[in-house]
């Protein structure tokens, strides 16, 4: 048999590196030798990096080494950079493999990066896409390009009004759609790089897309991705929460923020089960200061404890903020700025999740059977609290349009939740439900548990 390879490339967000990494454990821990590489301005902002055996890291310039990571303006310019660099730099990376006598097997490449897959296939190296967001967002990225690639091409705006249907789904109206995909967004230009993913998926003769999700969850989306092979393994999430196989493996292993308290598990073991509120927007998403005084008020009118992720900012206003929310909490709340949040989202005090839907964050509440109160904010999150409320009726979105979310509306949401009336239950039994349909997929034999090894045993063919 040959010897294994895979050569894991992402972008250093913490959206992106938490699936790689899991996938990367669950490679090695086959026995495949496995590479988890992202770039130099990524290693630069880790606070931590765990070591696993059959894991080796390596670090890439994408031209922006000691920059900012980009906002809005200045995407375009950054990413031109980027292509040339991370290109070359992908180049040499295959070539010194193969010289040592450890040739990549098969490139697994992130978001952003779509140039990997054109240096691969120069190269003769197989490679897959590894979409860290759903099937379904997918899917409408892949409708949006098959009918409007030529007009981002044209540089013409896509019209507000735009909906997108898939068979056996609600339709997704523009409200639900990707940010990215819309014109007032000011992450606008990254359509551009989901359109070149799609070119250069289309022009693979044998395209391969891995997908952090599983079968039953998204049947009707994977169905409607034609023409090219879509394989759902995920959930990627640590071992400890999905099959067991590793109890220790109870956190992703790479963080680019700190916790200011070690002691938060231990204040969750003093609470009641399912008596806690766990309120985080991710990594990227920052709340304008009202959102954040909305939250707080309609947690304290909800009555309940609560345990709230504030990351640090740099900006003297925003921590001025969070310290009179901590004061402001009386006591029922902690606020910390950063937790391993698969442990807590596990924990049996948690009764539900006060969430942004990011795919990672969705996923992990999914996992662990907790509710959530969904409060998209940009990318795919609007999509994602839609099939929270409308498909998987594993919570409610608060708020349904843009803008602020009152006290009153998140009270409201928190009290379906965290209440014994008809709808909460509803929503209680949905959460178990498909959680235990999670822990299936991933299980030896579940669907995502065959494909991966499907994807194994085809990489050891080579025939991907
Ligand atoms: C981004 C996008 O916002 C998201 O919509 C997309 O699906 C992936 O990329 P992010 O905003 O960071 O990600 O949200 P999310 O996908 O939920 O990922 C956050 C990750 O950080 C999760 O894996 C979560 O467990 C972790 N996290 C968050 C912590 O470990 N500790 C925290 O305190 C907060």
């Amino acid at each position: 048999m040959k010897n294994h390879h895979f050569l894991l490339l992402t972008r250093p967000a913490q959206g992106h590196l938490n699936p790689n990494l899991q996938l990367a454990k669950r490679l090695a821990s086959t026995g495949a030798r496995v590479t988890f590489a992202t770039t130099i301005n990524g290693r630069n902002r880790l606070k931590s990096l765990r070591t696993f055996d059959g894991i080796s890291y390596t670090f890439f310039s994408d031209g922006h080494d000691h920059a900012e990571p980009p906002k809005n303006g200045d995407f375009t310019t950054y990413m031109a950079t980027a292509k040339t660099v991370v290109a070359r730099e992908v180049t040499r990376m295959i070539q010194t493999f193969a010289e040592e006598g450890k040739p990549v097997t098969l490139l697994i490449y992130g978001f952003l990066l779509p140039w990997a897959a054109l240096v691969a296939r120069q190269l003769n190296v197989p490679s897959a896409f590894l979409v860290v967001q759903t099937a379904t967002v997918f899917a409408i990225y892949h409708k949006y390009f098959d009918s409007r690639g030529s007009i981002y091409n044209g540089g013409c705006n896509i019209e507000s009004s735009v909906s997108v249907k898939i068979s056996n789904l609600p339709l997704f109206s523009s409200s639900d759609l990707p940010t990215f995909l819309l014109p007032t967004d000011q992450y606008f230009a990254t359509s551009a790089y989901f359109n070149e993913h799609m070119k250069y998926l289309e022009d693979d003769p044998k395209p391969c897309v891995l997908i952090n999700t599983f079968h039953n969850l998204e049947e009707a989306s994977i169905k409607a991705i034609d023409n090219i092979q879509v394989i759902p393994i995920g959930p990627l999430i640590p071992s400890a929460f999905t099959d067991g196989n590793d109890p220790e493996d109870k956190s992703f292993g790479c963080d680019l923020f700190d916790s200011n308290r070690s002691d938060y598990l231990q204040w969750l073991d003093s609470k009641p089960p399912h008596s806690v509120i766990y309120v985080s927007f991710g990594s990227l998403a920052v709340l304008k200061k009202e959102q954040k005084v909305e939250i707080l008020q309609g947690l304290l009118e909800s009555g309940r404890s609560f345990l709230w992720i504030i990351r640090p900012s740099d900006d003297d206003e925003d921590e001025a903020v969070k310290a009179s929310i901590q004061e402001g909490s009386s006591g029922k709340g902690i606020i910390l700025s950063w937790c391993s949040q698969v442990e807590v989202l596990s924990h049996k005090s948690i009764g539900c999740f006060v969430s942004h839907c990011g795919w990672n964050s969705t996923l992990e509440s999914l996992v662990a059977g907790v509710p959530i109160v969904g409060c998209p904010q940009f990318s795919d999150q609007a999509t994602n609290a839609k099939m929270v409320e409308e498909v998987w009726g594993i919570g409610v979105r608060a708020g349904k349009t843009e803008g602020l979310v009152e006290r009153e509306e998140i009270k409201r949401c928190l009290d379906i939740l965290m209440e014994d009336g008809e709808r909460g239950e509803e929503i209680r039994q949905n959460a178990s439900k498909w959680r235990c349909l999670a822990l299936e997929a991933i299980k030896e034999g579940g669907s995502s548990h065959n494909n991966l090894k499907m994807l194994l045993d085809s990489s050891y063919e080579n025939t991907l």
